[in-house]
C-alpha cells in the first residue's frame, strides 16, 4: 500500500474472499465485490452485488422449526467478462493459465485495476489490464473497461461479455444448509446491436431490478469487431476481433441498473434501457467519477504531517468503504447502515446498533446525509411502537437488527460451526440498540442544532423511545429502585444466568445508565422544541403530564450495579460468577476470540464465567466524558473514586475476548487518557480488522463497518478531543505526538472547520461564509470564532505513558 493504494500481487484461494471484500466498489445506492470478471461463485470466488435496502425473505425448517430469514439479496452479476484467443480455452476456463496477476485500489479515484498476463494450452499469450467503477456520481452506473493485448500471436479474439442472472445468496458458509434463492428470471435477451439486458424480481418482496449491458470493442480508437448473442439465458454478447501481435484492442462494458423502490422511474427495465443508450464513453465517465471523489474527500480529508505513518492509508481505505456503503446516493433510498457494509453476506444485511459508531464521522462531514439515515428509524418508528405493544409496553421498542420493515430480524437459531450445532438465538433482548437510535438523535441535532428535524422526526422517536425504556424500568419496592430484568448488553456471551432458563440477565449497567441518559435528554428534547410544535407533539402522542415527572423520577432512582470500591458490575450478579482460567484456555485454543463458541463446543456456556465478548461497562466511558458520567451516576446516588475509570479498564480488560471488532475501537479509546502504548496498541488492532482480517475469515463476508468508522473516530473525537456538546464546540486533544500532526476538516453549525493538531498546540480555522459565530472551548478557554477567523490554543504538556 502507499498513501492512497492498496495493491493485491499474485493470487492466493484462500485470500481471495478478503480481497474481494476489501476490493468492493461502491456508491452508497449499489455496491459490488472486486471479484474477477471471468468467475463464477465456485468456492474461491464469490461475485456479489448488492442495492441499499434491497431485501427478500425465505422460509426454512431448522430443527423441526419453522424460521424466516431477511436477506439483502445478491443481485445479477454485472461483471461477467472473458476472452479467448482462436479457438482456444476461455480465460477462467482450464487451458488459460494465468502468468501473474496484480489488483491495485486506487482510493483517490474509487478505481479498482487489475492487471494479468494469459496463456493458453496452445502458447498464446495474452496481456490483459482491467479498470473498473462503481459511479460515484450517477449511482445506476458502473463501468469495466478492458485492454487486450496479444504478445506473440494475431488472428481472432474473442470476448463473451454478459449479466448473469442465475445467482443466490450463498456468502456465507454457515448459512449454506438454508434457503438461498431470492431471484425469479423475468427476461434476458439481447438489447439492439451491442447490448444485453435482464430483469428479476425477488420472490417474496417483489422488488424488481433491472440491468442493461454495452460492449463495445476499440483498435486504434476505432469501434471494431463483429458481435452476436449467445449463452442460454441470451444475456451474453460476444465480439470477434482480428487481431495482431503487440496491437492493442480495448473493451469498454457500461451497465445500468434500477429497481423498483427507486424513484423519478417508470420502470426499471425501460429505465435501465434508455439510460443506458444515453451514456457517453467510460473515459467520459471514469472523468466524472473521479470528480466526485475528488470532491468527496475534499470533505473527508484526514491528513497526518510529519513522519510517515502506515495509520493513514488504513484510515482512508476505511473512510472509503464507508462513503461507498453510505453516500449521497443513500439520502432518496429507504436503507439504513448496514453493520457489514454492502460488501457481504455476512448478518444477511441487517442493521444493527453500529450506526452508533459511524454517525458521529458522518455528521461533521454530510450531516443531510445523517439525516437521511436517521430517517430510515423514524419510517420504521410504527414497526418498533407494535413490537413495544406486543411486549405489552409503551413506546417504541426498537428491533436488534432491522432489515426492510423494521420488524426483529434477528435469527431464533444459530448455527456454532465448531460443534455443528443450532443454539437458540436470543441476541435480540438487546433493547440497548433504541437508545443507541436516540443517542444518535441527539448527537445529530448538537452537531447541526437542527431543530426542524428534531420537531418532525427526531422528538417523536426520542419520547417513544423514553417511554419504552420507562416502562421497561420496574419500581423493586424492597430496594426504592428501578430495575431492568430479562435483557442483554452489548456483551452477547451473556445470554442469561447459569442454570436457569429464563433469558436474559438483569440490571446491565450500560443498558440503565443510558437510560437515565435517554430520560434526562428526552426532557431536553420537549424543552428545545418551540412551544407550538411541543404541544402538537404531546397531543398528538398523547403524552400524559405526569410522564416526564416519572423520566425525572427514574432518573434519579435507576439501579446500577456499583461495588463498593467503584467497579461498575456489567450486571446484576457479574461479580459472582466464575472466574475463567484465561491462560488455560489459550494454551489449549490460541485465539479465544470466539470463547462462546469454544465453550459450547466444550458442552459449556460462558454464562457461568466473567467473561466478554466485547466492551460492554466500558462502553459508558466510550459513550461519555468523565463529567458526564459522573453526573450521571452522581444523581443515582454514587460517587466513583478518582481512579474508577482506569481500574475499570483494567478489570474488564483482563475479561474481554474482543470477539467483535468494535471492542478494539472502545478499548483505544477508554485508554487513551491513561495508557497511551496500549490506547495506539488496541488503535492499530482496531485499524486491522479488515485488511489484516483479525476475526479470522470474517472480513470476506463483508466489512466490518462500524469497526472501520469507529477507528477513524478514535482520531477525531478521542485522541483530537472533538465533542458538540451544549451548543458548543469542545476540544480536548490527547495527541499521540509521534504521530505527528493531524490536519482534517469538519462542518459544524454552517461553518467548514479545519482543526490542525500537534502535541504543543491546537489550531482552529474557520473557512469564510456567514454563518454566525460559534463557541469554542478548548480546556477551559471558551471564545467565539467567526468565518474565516483563526484561534489557536496550547496544550499544556500531557502525561505519556
Ligand atoms: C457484535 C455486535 C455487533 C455485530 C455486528 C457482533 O459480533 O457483538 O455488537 O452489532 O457484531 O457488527
Amino acid at each position: 500500500m502507499d498513501a492512497w493504494t492498496f495493491r493485491f500481487d499474485g493470487a492466493d484461494p484462500s485470500r481471495e474472499g478478503l480481497r474481494e471484500a476489501l476490493c468492493t466498489l461502491g456508491n452508497g445506492y449499489l455496491a459490488t465485490r472486486g471479484a474477477v470478471p471471468e468467475c463464477e461463485a465456485d468456492g474461491v470466488h464469490y461475485p456479489g452485488t448488492y442495492a441499499a435496502g434491497c431485501y427478500n425473505r425465505l422460509p426454512d425448517t431448522v430443527g423441526g422449526e419453522h424460521v424466516e430469514n431477511e436477506s439483502l439479496v445478491n443481485l445479477p452479476n454485472w461483471l461477467p467478462f472473458t476472452f479467448r484467443a482462436e479457438d482456444g480455452p476461455w480465460l477462467g476456463r482450464p487451458g488459460a493459465e494465468v502468468l501473474d496477476e496484480h489488483h491495485e485500489l486506487d482510493l483517490r479515484g474509487g478505481v479498482l485495476s487489475r492487471r494479468l498476463r494469459v496463456r493458453d494450452d496452445a502458447g498464446r499469450t495474452t496481456a490483459v489490464t482491467q479498470r473498473r467503477f462503481v459511479h460515484m456520481r450517477d449511482p445506476h452506473v458502473c463501468g469495466l473497461q478492458v485492454t487486450l493485448t496479444p504478445e506473440d500471436w494475431s488472428g481472432t479474439l474473442t470476448v463473451r461479455s454478459g449479466l448473469d442472472a442465475a445467482v443466490s445468496n450463498r456468502g456465507v458458509q454457515r448459512y449454506r444448509g438454508l434457503s438461498d434463492r431470492h431471484l425469479t428470471l423475468l427476461a434476458a435477451g439481447p438489447l439492439a446491436a451491442d447490448g444485453v439486458a435482464c430483469s428479476v424480481e425477488t420472490n417474496q418482496s417483489h422488488v424488481r431490478v433491472a440491468q442493461a449491458a454495452r460492449t463495445r470493442a476499440f483498435t486504434g480508437g476505432r469501434a471494431a469487431g463483429v458481435a452476436g448473442c449467445c449463452g442460454e439465458s441470451g444475456a451474453e454478447q460476444e465480439i470477434t476481433v482480428r487481431v495482431s501481435a503487440n496491437r492493442r484492442v480495448t473493451v469498454e462494458k457500461l451497465v445500468t441498473v434500477y429497481t423498483s423502490r427507486d424513484g423519478a422511474i417508470s420502470e426499471p427495465s425501460a429505465e435501465a434501457r434508455e439510460h443506458l443508450a444515453r451514456l457517453p464513453s467510460f473515459g467520459t465517465l471514469l472523468d466524472e467519477h473521479r470528480l466526485a471523489w475528488r470532491q468527496l474527500w475534499r470533505r473527508f480529508r484526514f491528513a497526518l504531517r510529519g513522519p510517515e505513518s502506515p495509520a493513514l492509508p488504513v484510515v482512508r481505505l476505511h473512510l472509503f468503504h464507508l462513503l461507498q456503503t453510505v453516500s449521497d446516493h443513500s439520502v432518496d433510498v429507504d436503507a439504513g447502515i448496514p453493520a457489514r457494509g454492502l460488501h457481504g453476506e455476512a448478518y444477511r444485511g441487517h442493521v444493527l446498533w453500529d450506526e452508533l459508531f459511524v454517525f458521529p464521522i458522518l455528521n461533521l462531514r454530510l450531516p443531510t446525509l445523517s439525516r437521511a439515515l436517521l430517517r430510515y428509524r423514524h419510517r420504521r418508528l410504527p414497526r418498533a411502537r407494535a413490537a413495544a405493544a406486543a411486549a405489552g409496553s409503551a413506546g417504541a421498542m426498537y428491533p436488534w437488527q432491522s432489515g426492510s420493515d423494521g420488524r426483529e430480524e434477528s435469527q431464533r437459531l444459530h448455527l456454532n460451526p465448531l460443534s455443528g450445532r443450532w443454539i437458540p438465538d436470543v441476541t435480540s433482548l438487546q433493547r440497548h440498540v433504541g437508545l443507541a437510535v436516540a443517542y444518535n438523535v441527539w448527537q445529530y441535532f448538537q452537531v447541526t442544532g437542527d431543530l426542524e428535524f428534531l420537531g418532525h422526526y427526531g422528538a417523536e422517536m426520542f419520547i417513544e423511545i423514553a417511554r419504552y425504556f420507562a416502562a421497561l424500568a420496574e419500581y423493586d419496592g424492597t430496594r426504592d429502585r428501578f430495575v431492568i430484568r430479562g435483557v442483554m448488553g452489548p456483551d452477547e456471551f451473556h445470554t442469561g444466568y447459569p442454570g436457569t432458563d429464563r433469558p436474559g440477565i438483569d440490571n446491565n449497567a450500560y443498558t440503565n445508565v443510558l437510560t437515565v441518559w435517554v430520560l434526562l435528554r428526552a426532557l431536553d428534547v420537549l424543552d428545545a422544541l418551540p412551544p407550538q410544535r411541543r404541544a402538537e407533539l404531546a397531543e398528538a402522542l398523547h403524552l400524559d403530564p405526569a410522564e416526564p415527572g416519572r423520566w425525572e423520577d427514574i432518573s434519579r432512582r435507576m439501579y446500577v450495579p456499583v461495588r463498593p470500591g467503584g467497579i461498575i458490575d456489567q450486571f446484576e450478579g457479574y461479580g459472582d460468577l466464575a472466574e475463567l482460567d484465561w491462560p488455560a484456555y489459550r494454551d489449549r485454543y490460541g485465539d479465544l476470540r470466539r470463547l462462546d463458541r469454544i465453550l459450547e463446543l466444550e458442552g459449556d456456556t460462558p454464562n457461568r464465567y466473567q467473561a466478554s465478548k466485547q466492551a460492554d461497562v466500558l462502553m459508558l466511558f466510550y459513550l461519555f466524558s468523565a463529567d458526564e458520567l459522573g453526573e450521571l451516576l452522581g444523581r443515582l446516588g454514587h460517587t466513583l473514586p478518582a481512579d474508577a475509570i482506569p481500574r475499570n479498564v483494567e478489570y474488564y480488560l483482563a475479561r474481554t475476548a474482543h470477539g467483535s471488532t468494535l471492542s478494539a475501537v472502545v478499548h483505544a479509546w477508554v485508554l487513551a487518557r491513561n495508557h497511551r502504548t496500549e490506547a495506539l496498541r488496541y488503535f492499530v488492532e482496531a485499524l486491522g480488522s479488515d485488511v489484516a482480517d483479525i476475526q479470522g475469515g470474517t472480513t470476506a463476508e463483508g466489512i466490518h463497518l462500524a469497526a472501520m468508522a469507529g477507528s477513524v473516530d478514535v482520531l477525531q473525537r478521542c485522541f483530537a478531543g472533538v465533542e458538540t456538546r451544549d451548543g458548543a464546540l469542545l476540544l480536548n486533544p490527547y495527541w499521540p505526538r509521534h504521530l505527528g500532526a493531524l490536519e482534517f476538516d469538519i462542518q459544524y453549525r454552517g461553518h467548514r472547520i479545519t482543526l490542525s493538531i500537534s502535541g504543543d498546540t491546537v489550531r482552529v480555522t474557520a473557512g469564510d461564509g456567514r454563518s454566525p459565530p460559534i463557541r469554542l472551548c478548548c480546556r477551559g478557554e471558551t471564545t467565539d470564532l467567526g468565518p474565516g477567523e483563526v484561534v489557536q490554543f496550547p496544550l499544556a504538556s500531557q502525561p505519556q505513558r
